[in-house]
């Protein structure tokens, strides 16, 4: 499986930011190869990156959807609209979305089929709070969430889905989750997908981690097994260290 690596630029990149990101990126990329990048800018960025980008093996990730396709829901944004400017993939779920603007699980298990049925592919964000990893409760918290997004979809379709780990409390702490701590809740990641289809088809879904990724730990992140890519917010605002990070791949 080809690693994924995002960037998850969140409520950065403005236009004359994001030009200069995307073409740093566009530019330092042609040396990495075994590895698919994408970008993730703020909805107003997006035709400007998918200019840039669209002659590069670079894809396009839009950093939410709602799950109809038109309606009165001010302030929302379509898979449909998104798909139209040249997205890939959507992040869903992101603790920032869920935590900040009260996203539940409910509304993300509405997001990720609309995504598919537009064409996009859903990067599915899961990962428990520091309170739920002291009481021992992560592998319940990830395993609900993964659950509640996922139960719903066909055999026919969970190969155009990734997922996310992304422990809250890892993310932009400057505290990344241990390798072995990846390890261990992306096999229990890998077993809740066995159980809602099969072995084979657990097998299809990338699992990215998510946290505090930078350069310094990218490599040994990268070692462990059952990791399929990264998805990166700070870090990935420097064309320079996310391209390193996506170099530890290699
Ligand atoms: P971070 O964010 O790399 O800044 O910790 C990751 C994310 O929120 O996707």
């Amino acid at each position: 499986m080809t690693p994924l690596v995002v960037g998850n630029w969140k409520m950065h990149g403005a236009l004359a930011e994001a030009s200069t990101l995307a073409r740093g990126v566009v530019n330092g990329a042609r040396d990495v190869s075994g590895v698919e990048l994408a970008l993730a800018p703020p909805f107003t960025s997006l035709p400007t990156v998918a200019a840039i980008t669209r002659d590069s093996a670079i894809a396009l990730a839009a950093q939410n959807a709602h799950w109809e396709t038109r309606g009165a829901f001010t302030g929302e944004v379509s898979p449909e609209m998104l798909r139209e400017l040249g997205c890939r993939y959507v992040i869903l779920g992101h603790s920032e979305r869920r935590h900040i603007f009260t996203e539940t699980d409910e509304m993300v298990a509405k997001k990720v089929p609309a995504a598919i049925a537009a064409g996009l592919q859903p990067i599915l964000c899961v990962g428990e709070t520091l309170d739920e990893r002291q009481a021992d409760k992560t592998d319940a918290v990830v395993s609900r969430q993964l659950t509640s997004a996922l139960k719903g979809l066909n055999k026919g379709v969970i190969k155009f889905v990734s997922l996310a780990y992304e422990p809250v409390w890892a993310i932009g702490t400057g505290h990344n989750a241990t390798p072995q701590q990846v390890e261990e809740v992306h096999r229990g990641v890998r077993r809740v997908l066995a159980q809602l289809w099969d072995k084979e088809h657990a097998g299809v879904c990338r699992i990215l981690y998510g946290g505090s990724v930078k350069p310094e730990n990218a490599g040994e992140l990268a070692a462990v097994p059952e990791l399929d890519g990264f998805l990166v917010g700070g870090a990935s605002l420097q064309a320079d260290g996310f391209l390193k990070i996506a170099r530890a791949f290699r």
